[in-house]
């Protein structure tokens, strides 16, 4: 489908008073669009205001609003329902990024950075929707980064897999919006000169420091709208970028599990090292309750952690006596920060060390569609997936650091393989994928373990995450999910969807 730019009259535009969210902004004017500029920034906004208005004769509101507070994020949703004046065009483009490893960086800048990059994303698109699907017209761009396409580690692994959710959202967003004359792209920018690096007190990031070139970010805006009106779902500006991208798109995620694999053989750390304690959670879905054996069979202790306390309760009750006195409940909706922290605590308790975590996530109950699901339900899926994985990871990390080392399991489903399938699972699939590269060489290791299906374990797959707590590659998946891994890489979506079909059975 391609969109008619000039049937969207007024465009909304976030972190319109820097970067490429201001040359966005300009680029819009230039065109005829009228605007609502949102930062944080009066001064700049107001300047910015008034300068196109002069040049172009354009509309121009300015709404100051700092977006990871939810009475900022609240009232821009205000404006986007508004019927006069109505937007038609929201880009989600503020964002900033985190200034350490997620190990060591500061909890409320995680939050933060969370509320701002993926928590504004997720309500402004949701909020802005219905009406632009009602009035049969209307875009939404969200800004991610070519970073989604390739691995990074440090600092930039909390950025790029909070990016792979806005990218995957997006593409699933632009699925169902299909026939609604609405449209939904993810601009994926690769280098470009704004004040980024130096906001975040990042640092000059590789590409810059080897002399990469960069783009200005009116090019990047100008390329954007271009491909907006191409009617693309992802977008990549320039040649090197899109190189970059389709490589990082090739590579399989099995495949890198040869590292770890290696790196261990080169030190006596923990290869062959059995779990004394194992914190899991999500301990009361099917998954988790069949690791929880698997882990007692082995002699592991283990801390379940799980929100449905009956369900516990049934888990423990159908253990035998001796089991039962190596089992710990700690009864946390993994939704709610309060309980997050008594998770977290636990994890740096250094007199009951944790040694390994088994991270499972919990996913939407229903298949609803974004639009069909209400605004609560999907900030709480939020906060009980890719912030819960966050602040979880980032304890375990630390406490395991600060200790005797330890091993990290998350238990992504093959649905994050699949772009534009699932944001979370394709959100904890890069975290593990970065970190587990980030942390080679120490006493942690991070390890993704791909069950053909959750909810459903094969005695195979059981066997596969048993296995990956004492030997471990990277990723680990059952051959067919590793097969699935890579027909998504190559082999077009609608065949791709036949062979999901087949894999879940
Ligand atoms: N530059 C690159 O190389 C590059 C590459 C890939 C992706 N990106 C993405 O492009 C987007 C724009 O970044 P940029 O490079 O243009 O960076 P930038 O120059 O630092 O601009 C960031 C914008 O976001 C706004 N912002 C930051 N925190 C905010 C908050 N809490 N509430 C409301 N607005 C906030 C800032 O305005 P105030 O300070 O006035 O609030 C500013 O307008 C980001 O999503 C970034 O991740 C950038």
């Amino acid at each position: 489908m391609t969109v008619d730019l000039a049937g969207l009259r007024t465009a909304l535009v976030t972190g319109a008073s820097s970067g490429i969210g201001r040359a966005l902004a300009e680029a819009l004017a230039a065109r005829g669009h009228d605007l609502v500029l949102v930062a944080r920034d009066r001064t700049r906004l107001e300047a910015l205001a008034e300068r196109v208005r002069q040049q172009h004769a354009v509309g121009v509101e300015v709404l100051v609003a700092d977006l990871t507070d939810p009475d900022g994020v609240a009232r821009v949703g205000t404006r986007l329902t508004q019927t006069e004046r109505p937007v038609d065009l929201v880009v989600n483009n503020a964002g900033d990024t985190v200034d350490a490893s997620l190990g060591d960086v500061d909890v409320e800048r995680l939050r933060r950075h969370v509320a701002l990059n993926l928590g504004a994303v997720l309500t402004l698109t949701r909020t802005a929707l219905p009406a632009m699907v009602a009035r049969g017209r209307g875009a939404v761009v969200n800004v991610a980064s070519v970073d989604v396409f390739v691995c990074k580690a440090g600092p930039a692994a909390v950025y790029s897999a909070g990016k792979v959710w806005v990218t995957v959202l997006t593409e699933s967003l632009a699925q169902e919006l299909r026939g609604t004359g609405v449209h939904a792209m993810a601009l994926c920018p690769g280098l470009t000169d704004t004040e980024f690096s130096e906001r975040n007190e990042v640092g000059e990031t590789a590409p810059r420091r080897l002399g990469a070139r960069s783009w200005s970010p009116a090019d990047m805006a100008d390329a954007c709208l271009g491909d907006l009106a191409r009617g693309r779902v992802v977008s990549v500006p320039g040649v090197r970028f899109r190189v970059t991208a389709t490589l990082g798109r090739l590579v399989p995620y099995r495949p890198l599990g040869v590292l770890p694999t290696l790196a261990r053989r080169r030190r006596s750390g923990l290869a062959g090292v059995d779990s004394r304690r194992a914190l899991i959670t999500s301990a009361d879905s099917d998954l988790g309750g069949a690791v929880v054996r698997a882990l007692l069979a082995a002699g592991t202790e283990v801390v379940l952690v799980g929100r449905t306390e009956d369900r516990m309760a049934r888990l423990v009750e159908s253990l035998g006596s001796a089991e039962q006195q190596a089992v710990e409940v700690v009864v946390a909706d993994l939704a709610e920060p309060s309980d997050r922290e008594d998770v977290c605590r636990r994890l740096r308790d250094q007199d009951r060390p944790v040694d390994l975590v088994v991270l499972g996530v919990e996913r939407p109950s229903s298949s609803t569609s974004f639009s069909g699901t209400p605004l609560d339900v999907l900030q709480s899926e939020l906060q009980a997936g890719p912030m819960a994985a966050l602040e979880v990871l980032r304890a375990a990390l630390s406490a395991m650091s600060a200790g005797g080392g330890g091993r990290i399991v998350t238990l992504p489903d093959a649905a994050g393989l699949d772009p534009g399938q699932s944001p979370t699972d394709a959100f904890l699939l890069s975290l593990t994928r970065s970190l587990g590269i980030g942390v080679l060489g120490s006493k942690v290791d991070v390890v993704a373990v791909i069950p053909p299906r959750s909810g459903a374990l094969s005695r195979h797959s059981r066997r596969e995450i048993t296995g990956a707590t004492r030997s471990g590659s990277l990723v680990v998946a059952p051959p067919r999910v590793a097969l699935f891994d890579l027909a998504c890489r190559v082999v077009p979506r609608a065949v791709r969807r036949r062979l999901a079909t087949l894999i879940r059975r």
